[in-house]
């Protein structure tokens, strides 16, 4: 009979095994301790710090799952992934910022009062990772860029204020501060799985058709009443949530409200916003309203009061101005009644005889 405490082969041999893994990943550790040590310049491993980066650092991590030929929809990479490494908790900051903007940054912030107490999330759904639903999938991978609003290079901080001054109808972040760093680092982490220059499928609004007519605020009106009104009220003004600091139901209109600056007054964007988003709950695979819907609800609510926003130097070069805008001067001979509810082929058809002459 064999000894109770004797070990059997087998034991000793994963005995032995055991201990030849333990020196291996201790002369492991010692390694990369020794190479840390040297190691100032903090690309191998993110070394603590709270700061601005550079989208590289973030993307050199993983190759990238989307390019120009990809065909797949974006999807966001997972902030799980990052556990343990010292960006994350920057990044669920920048997130915490778009879900929960006015908590922090509304009339009731707690860091700051500078905007009009709607969310980011309340138009760029899903926390920016909605596809179609305004997310920030290619922001990483087209910024710095060319806008001819500005008619400068923008890098991500002037994006993200001009929402902050336009669609929050509010004032710019301090581009140095804690928070616009986190929000840029999310951006960049959502971007991380897209190749620099890529647009990726799937990400901020998906395009709508013109009508072969005008946009009619009647019809809007109708279809806002039977369709909207149970969320965001029949005057528009949305339902705040208990706490008095966001907004269950965000505001369409009124003086808490995004400003005639802002993305969503031109009838375009609203129109694709709303078609594939709203009522709340539909996807661009399946949406809830006609195109035609989806256009009259736009030139409804964009014809309601909403605070306006001086931008003398919005597009330095009125050509370059999209149909839509719904202020002039224009480089056609079309009027503003007709640049903010169309029809709008005919100008688009005109822009394009002047473009190929
Ligand atoms: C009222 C709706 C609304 C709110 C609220 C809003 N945005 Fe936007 N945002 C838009 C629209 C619409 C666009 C696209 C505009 C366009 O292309 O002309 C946009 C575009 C952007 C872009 C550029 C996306 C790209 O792919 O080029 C960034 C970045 C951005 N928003 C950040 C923010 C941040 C950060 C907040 C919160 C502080 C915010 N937005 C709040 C409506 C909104
Ligand atoms: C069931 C409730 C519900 C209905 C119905 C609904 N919405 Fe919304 N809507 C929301 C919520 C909630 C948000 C904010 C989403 C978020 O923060 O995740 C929102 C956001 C919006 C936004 C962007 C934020 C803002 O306030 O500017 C617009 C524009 C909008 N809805 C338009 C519409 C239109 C037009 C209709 C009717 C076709 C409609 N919604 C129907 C709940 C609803």
């Amino acid at each position: 009979m064999k000894q109770k405490n004797e070990p059997s082969f087998d034991e000793s041999v994963l005995n032995i095994k055991s201990v030849l893994y333990f020196i291996v990943i201790a002369i492991m550790a010692l390694i990369f301790f020794i190479f840390q040590i040297f190691n100032t310049s903090g690309s191998i491993i993110p070394l603590p710090k709270f700061q601005a980066f550079e989208v590289d650092s973030i993307q050199s991590k993983a190759p990238s799952k989307y390019s120009k030929s990809s065909e797949n929809y974006w999807i966001a990479p997972d902030i799980t992934s990052l556990k343990g490494s010292a960006l994350e908790s920057q990044i669920l900051y920048g997130k915490e910022l778009i879900q929960n903007t006015a908590k922090y940054l509304g009339p009731k912030g707690s860091v700051a009062q500078i905007s009009n107490g709607m969310n980011c999330q309340n138009c760029h759904l899903d926390a920016g990772t909605k596809i179609y639903g305004n997310n920030y999938g290619s922001v990483a991978s087209t910024f710095p860029k060319f806008r001819a609003r500005s008619g400068t290079e923008e890098n991500i901080y002037k994006r993200v204020n001009d929402c902050f001054e336009r669609s929050l109808n509010g004032q710019p972040l301090d581009t140095t501060s804690a928070e616009m760093q986190a929000i840029k680092a999310y951006m960049l982490f959502l971007g991380s799985n897209v190749e620099k220059g890529t647009v990726v499928k799937g990400s901020g609004l998906k395009d709508l058709l013109f009508l072969d007519r005008a946009a009619n605020p009647e019809s809007g009106k109708k279809i806002y009443l039977a369709k909207c009104a149970s969320c965001h009220m029949a005057d528009g003004k949305g339902v705040k949530a208990q706490d008095g600091i966001a907004y269950t139901y965000p505001p369409l209109w009124g003086s808490n409200s995004y400003n005639m600056g802002a993305g969503l007054y031109r009838l375009s964007n609203f129109a694709k916003y709303v078609k594939y988003n709203m009522p709340l709950g539909a996807t661009y695979e399946a949406p809830q309203l006609t195109d035609e819907e989806a256009w009259d609800l736009a030139a409804f609510v964009n014809s309601q009061s909403r605070p306006t926003k001086a931008t003398p130097n919005d597009w330095p070069d009125i050509s370059k101005k999209p149909i839509d805008h719904p202020f002039g001067p224009y480089s056609d001979q079309f009027d503003e009644k007709q640049h903010k509810y169309g029809p709008f082929k005919p100008i688009a058809e005109a822009k394009k005889s002047k473009q190929n002459k």
